[in-house]
C-alpha cells in the first residue's frame, strides 16, 4: 500500500520510521517531510493547506491512505476532503477535531456527559471574565479558546497574573484564538498523557507518556511544545489506565456519537492524576510531539495495520503490543527557543549518536544542505533511547546528546527526573 504522511517534525520522523517497518507498506511519501524522514520516505513539496492539491497528488501516485501528523490540517478539514474524494485517512473529521480546536467545545462535552474535568466558565468579553475571576479567585487557569501553539494557557497563582492573561487574550495576543476565553479551576496532582486509538465506536488504549513542557531544568521558565518525554508514565498503572478508559475516553466516544460527529483517530488526553483519580485537562486529536517518539519506540506491532483499522472501523479486532522497556527522548533545541532562534547552524555527530546502544535520533527542525545537516527551527533533534529502566534509557539518551556537536543548541539535563526519583525510591 502507498501511504502519504503529512508533517515535518520529530513526531512525523518517528511515524515514518514505524510505518516503514510495516510489511503492508509499498511506498511512503511525506509532505513536506525532513532529512530524517527522507531516509525512509520520498519527500514531496506539497502545499498541505491546498486540499485539492493533496487529493490530486494521491490520485496521481496511487496513494490509498493518508496519515495526518499535526493538528492544523485536521482542524482545517483535510480528512473530510480526502474522504469526499474516496481516500482513507488517519485522523478526525473537522467537526470531531473541535475536541482540540476549541477548549470550550471540550469543556461543554465534559459537562454534558459527566466527564471529570476542572470547573470552568466560558467568556467572550473582558468584563464578564473579570467578574468571574473576582468570584472564584486564584490560583486559577486562563486559556485562549482556540489553537495557540501551546502558548495560550496561563496557570495563574495570583489574581494579578490572571488579569494580565485575560488582558493578553482579549488584547489580541493570540489572534482569533483568544477572542473567547476559558477560565478553569486549578487542578493539583501529577500530569500524564494518555493515548487511545478510536475508530468511531471502539477505543483501544495505546500508551502513556510524560512530557516536560517548561524550557528549563527543574520545570522552570516558559512553556514550550515539549522539551523531552518518556513512556510509560509510571503514574499510569494498568488500573489507572483502565479508569481513564472507563471514566474519560469511552464516555467521550459515546458523547461524540451522540453529538453526531463520531471520533476517529487518536485521543491524546492530557490528564491530571489527583487524589480523587484522573481528570481531563485537555484533548488533542493527534499524536503528541515528542510523546510519539517514545511511544513508538516501544510498539512491537505493525503501526500501519493499527492506523488502517482505526480509519476502517475494525479496531475491535486489534490489540496493541508494547515493550515493557522505557523509552526516553531529549529534545535538542536552538539557543533562544521558545523565543526567536537563528537558523542555519551546522549539526555534527548524529551518526555517532545513533551508533550508541539503543539510541535513535529523530529529526524535528533540520534541513539538508549537500551532505551537511543544518538547524532549521526551534526544536531541532530528538535524541531517543530505550532501556530496561528509566535510569538506563536516560543515561543512554544523554550519551547520545554528548555525541552531538552543535554549539548553537541546548537541551534540558533532567528529562525523566520524576520517574528516575521514583525508581531510586523503589
Ligand atoms: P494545556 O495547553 O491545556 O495542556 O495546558 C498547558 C499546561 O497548563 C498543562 O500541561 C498543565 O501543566 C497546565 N494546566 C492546564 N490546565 C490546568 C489546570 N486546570 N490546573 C492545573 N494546571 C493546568
Ligand atoms: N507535547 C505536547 C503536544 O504534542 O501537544
Amino acid at each position: 500500500m502507498k501511504v502519504l504522511l503529512i508533517g515535518s517534525g520529530g513526531r512525523e520522523d518517528a511515524l515514518a520510521h514505524a510505518l516503514a517497518r510495516s510489511p503492508r507498506l509499498t511506498q511512503l511519501f511525506a509532505a513536506p517531510g525532513n532529512p530524517g524522514i527522507a531516509k525512509v520516505a520520498t519527500c514531496v513539496a506539497l502545499d498541505v493547506a491546498d486540499h485539492a492539491a493533496v487529493v490530486a497528488f494521491c490520485r496521481l501516485m496511487g496513494v490509498e491512505f493518508v496519515v495526518v501528523g499535526p493538528e492544523g490540517p485536521l482542524v482545517a478539514g483535510i480528512v473530510d476532503d480526502l474522504a469526499a474524494a474516496g481516500i482513507a485517512a488517519f485522523g478526525p473529521s473537522k467537526l470531531a477535531a473541535r475536541l482540540e480546536g476549541s477548549k470550550g467545545f471540550t469543556k461543554d462535552i465534559c459537562a454534558k456527559y459527566d466527564i471529570p474535568t476542572a470547573a470552568y466558565g466560558r467568556f467572550g468579553d473582558l468584563a464578564s471574565a473579570r467578574a468571574y475571576l473576582g468570584r472564584v479567585g486564584a490560583p486559577i487557569v486562563v486559556k485562549a479558546d482556540g489553537l495557540a501553539a501551546g502558548k495560550g494557557v496561563t496557570v495563574a497563582m495570583t489574581l494579578e497574573e490572571a488579569e494580565a492573561a485575560l488582558a493578553d487574550c482579549f488584547g489580541g495576543a493570540f489572534g482569533t484564538a483568544g477572542a473567547e476565553v476559558v477560565i478553569e479551576a486549578f487542578l493539583d496532582g501529577e500530569e500524564a498523557s494518555f493515548f487511545a486509538l478510536c475508530d468511531g465506536e471502539t477505543a483501544l488504549a495505546f500508551a502513556s507518556a510524560q512530557d516536560h513542557k517548561r524550557v528549563g531544568d527543574g520545570d522552570t521558565g516558559p512553556n514550550t511544545g515539549g522539551m523531552g518525554a518518556y513512556s510509560p508514565a509510571p503514574v499510569m498503572t494498568p488500573e489507572m489506565s483502565e479508569r481513564v478508559m472507563a471514566e474519560i475516553v469511552r464516555p467521550t466516544v459515546q458523547a461524540m456519537i451522540a453529538e453526531g460527529c463520531p471520533f476517529t483517530g487518536v485521543f491524546f488526553a492530557g490528564l491530571m492524576i489527583g487524589a480523587d483519580g484522573p481528570q481531563l485537562i485537555e484533548y488533542n486529536t493527534r499524536f503528541g510531539d515528542p510523546e510519539t517518539q517514545v511511544m513508538l519506540e516501544r510498539l512491537d506491532g505493525d503501526l500501519l495495520d493499527l492506523l488502517l483499522a482505526t480509519a476502517r472501523g475494525t479496531l475491535a479486532e486489534k490489540t496493541v503490543r508494547l515493550s515493557p522497556d522505557t523509552a526516553l527522548t531529549v529534545v535538542m533545541a536552538a539557543n533562544g527557543y521558545p523565543g526567536s532562534v537563528e537558523k542555519g547552524s551546522e549539526i555534527r555527530g548524529i551518526e555517532k549518536a545513533e551508533a550508541l546502544p539503543g539510541v535513535t535520533v529523530f529529526h524535528a527542525g533540520t534541513r539538508a544542505d549537500g551532505g551537511r545537516i543544518l538547524a532549521n527551527g526551534g526544536r531541532v533533534l530528538n535524541v531517543t533511547a530505550r532501556g530496561a529502566s528509566v535510569s538506563e534509557a536516560q543515561a543512554r539518551a544523554y550519551a547520545g546528546v554528548a555525541a552531538i556537536d552543535w554549539p548553537q543548541g541546548f537541551c534540558r539535563r533532567d528529562i525523566g527526573w520524576r520517574a528516575v526519583a521514583r525508581e531510586k525510591d523503589a
